[in-house]
């Protein structure tokens, strides 16, 4: 199938609903961490692999920090779009607000990006369509999605000049502060 120059953010908006059944839940009666991974996961895909018709697979994960827990009962909804595309990987966009279905309570426990690369027949990325921004909402998530991306690249630079600043035995010293021992 030949696919389109450009697709819009409504094409590919995807939403998962799953109710968190007690299986799922960890020793302290909450849900798993991996559990919700699990179907961040499962939503980026269906939502990447829409817009870029193709398959896609997953390369990085940004911003997951779990705010509340979730409880067994709950009906878990996650909420995935693409904010941004590249020439071959795109970004995805996940609410995941948990539900009280008794109490009408919603909780927003996290948004988070995932960052995917399209694969063709020959499993080399493959190009996405480009996005076609169809309100201010989406140019404001692509725009910011451009941002993340650039701060993540300078982040990550800062990180290999800072670790090595000092020799490794200076580094060494600054442990004394830390709560650890040196067993060597
Ligand atoms: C992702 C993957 C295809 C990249 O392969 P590669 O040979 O580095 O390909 P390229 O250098 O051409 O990069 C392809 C795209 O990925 C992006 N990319 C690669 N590494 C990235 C990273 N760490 N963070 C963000 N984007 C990344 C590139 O920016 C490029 O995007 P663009 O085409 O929009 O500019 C390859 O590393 C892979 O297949 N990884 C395994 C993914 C997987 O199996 N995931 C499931 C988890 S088990």
């Amino acid at each position: 199938m030949q696919l389109p120059d450009f697709r819009p953010v409504s094409h590919s908006r995807t939403t998962i609903t799953e109710l968190m059944i007690p299986a799922y839940a960890n020793f302290g009666g909450k849900i798993h961490g991996g559990i919700l991974l699990s179907l961040m996961d499962k939503v980026a895909y269906a939502c990447a692999a829409k817009h870029a018709g193709n398959y896609c697979v997953t390369v990085t994960v940004d911003g997951v920090e779990f705010k509340q827990p979730v409880e067994v009962g709950e009906l878990v909804s996650l909420m995935a779009s693409v904010n941004y595309v590249g020439t071959t990987s795109l970004m995805v966009g996940i609410k995941v607000i948990a539900e009280n279905v008794k109490t009408g309570i919603m909780k927003h426990t996290n948004t988070s990006y995932f960052t995917m690369v399209a694969k063709g027949e020959d499993n080399k990325p493959a190009k996405v369509p480009g996005l076609i921004l169809e309100n201010r909402e989406d140019a404001r998530r692509f725009l910011e999605a451009r941002i993340r991306r650039e701060i993540k690249t300078e982040n990550e630079q800062y990180f290999l000049q800072q670790k090595n600043k000092y020799p490794v035995e200076t580094a060494l010293t600054i442990l004394a502060n830390e709560r650890c021992k040196l067993a060597f």
